[in-house]
């Protein structure tokens, strides 16, 4: 109770446009209350249908306790069930990912089907309901190829959501993309900086050549105005989404499209394209698809790639993150890209803001820390942060 009075205190004396205040960052007691009020209660991106492409194939997704399973049934059905024996309560997938067409409990062996249903119980008694005994379910949403999963008791609204990301995902034909890669990383960062660094350019002309390189006016300060006007005139008549969805009271999600350097293919390091076009796209001209959703989720797509971040808190100091590149259904390695060119961009712009986030870590610690003014730059970090106290606040 008394940890409750200290957080609701502090989200009372939160000045919006200013960092947090220390312990939001630092301690458990608002790590706790943050998982409760936001994690809890929110659509997480889980991963992408192409982590699953076959009937059986599963991935596990690790929300601190809970280890949820997240399984392609038949039809192409996805579940996500917590994973978690009926029985006596054993993990029953042990690995991160596989395949199985039944989840065998490794313990006594109870067998269940992929829609969760409990198909045996070896020696249970005859008149056993096995109908009371199926997985514990969590609540999962298909859009476009990306899976979204949530915790909490009654599932929340997802039809927002699903109606921003479907017109900028929809040309990609993701869920027949084919995955080329996931990388995982532990970043020594509360989780809001990671969301925080990712949600403004003020620092990429100092901290990402790569990137200013390949996007134009990244930098903040060239004018990029006309240039984008007139891409934005090309893009609208080969029917591509360019409306900005900005997040706004009761919605989690931020969409843009914005254009790549003049001459500039996609996200490389050289500037030149990676792979063929996916999906319905001919050619390497359709900018960048910046896609956020709160908590979780960021994705920035080119033409011939999709790159996703799924950002997981492990508590207040320990962040893990997971990269994932997506290219079309036809796309070969070898033949149509280089895996080591398709993920180099990220693999450098991730590194350099994972050294930034971490060192804004380090500072935030120090005793002589105190919240400081956001820059005007910096407006989509002020709204990410007035959510999370909202969410916060809501939860007390
Ligand atoms: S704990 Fe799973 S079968 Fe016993
Ligand atoms: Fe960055």
């Amino acid at each position: 109770m008394i940890y409750r009075e200290r957080i609701a205190s502090y989200v009372k004396s939160y000045k919006s446009g200013y960092s947090l205040e220390q312990p939001f960052y630092t301690e458990s007691d608002f790590f706790e209350a943050e998982w409760k009020s936001i994690f809890k209660t929110s659509w997480l991106y889980a991963g992408s249908i192409a982590q699953i492409p076959k009937a059986g194939d599963y991935f596990l997704y690790h929300l601190r306790h809970d280890s949820v399973i997240v399984i392609r049934g038949s039809q192409d059905k996805v579940h996500a069930h917590y994973n978690t024996c009926r029985h006596r309560g054993s993990a029953i997938c042990l690995e991160e990912s596989g395949h199985a067409t039944r989840l065998v409990c490794p313990y006594h062996l109870w067998v269940y089907d992929t829609d969760g249903a409990l198909l045996k119980a070896r020696m249970m008694p005859d008149d056993f309901p096995k109908e009371q005994f199926g997985l514990r379910p969590v609540h999962v949403r298909v859009v476009e190829g990306l899976i979204f999963i949530s915790l909490a008791s009654e599932a929340p609204d997802f039809s927002t959501i699903e109606r921003s990301l479907t017109p900028y995902l929809k040309p990609y034909h993701l869920p027949q993309a084919k995955l080329a890669a996931c990388k995982n990383y532990t970043l020594q960062a509360n989780w809001k900086l990671v969301a925080e660094n990712f949600r403004e350019c003020y620092h990429c002309g100092g901290a990402h050549p790569e990137y200013c390189n390949a996007v134009a006016g990244a930098n903040l300060i060239e004018n990029v105005d006309e240039l984008t006007a007139t891409k934005q005139k090309v893009w609208s008549e080969k029917g591509l989404e360019t409306k900005l969805v900005e997040v706004t009271e009761g919605t989690t999600t931020y969409a843009v499209r914005y254009p790549l350097r003049p001459g500039v293919e996609s996200y490389s390091v050289d500037g030149r394209k990676i792979s063929i076009p996916m999906g319905q796209h001919t050619d390497h001209d359709a900018g960048v698809v910046g896609l956020v959703n709160y908590p979780n989720f960021w994705m920035d797509a080119v033409s011939d790639y999709v790159w996703t971040m799924r950002v997981t808190p492990i508590d207040a100091a320990t962040t893990h993150v997971q990269f994932c590149w997506l290219v079309d259904g036809k796309a070969e390695e070898g033949k149509d890209f280089e895996l080591e060119r398709l993920t180099k961009f990220w693999e450098v712009t991730g590194e350099q803001d994972a050294r930034l986030c971490e060192n804004n870590y380090l500072g935030i610690k120090s005793s002589a820390y105190a919240p400081g003014p956001y820059a005007p730059v910096e407006d989509q970090v002020v709204n990410f942060v007035d959510w999370c106290v909202e969410k916060l606040k809501a939860g007390l």
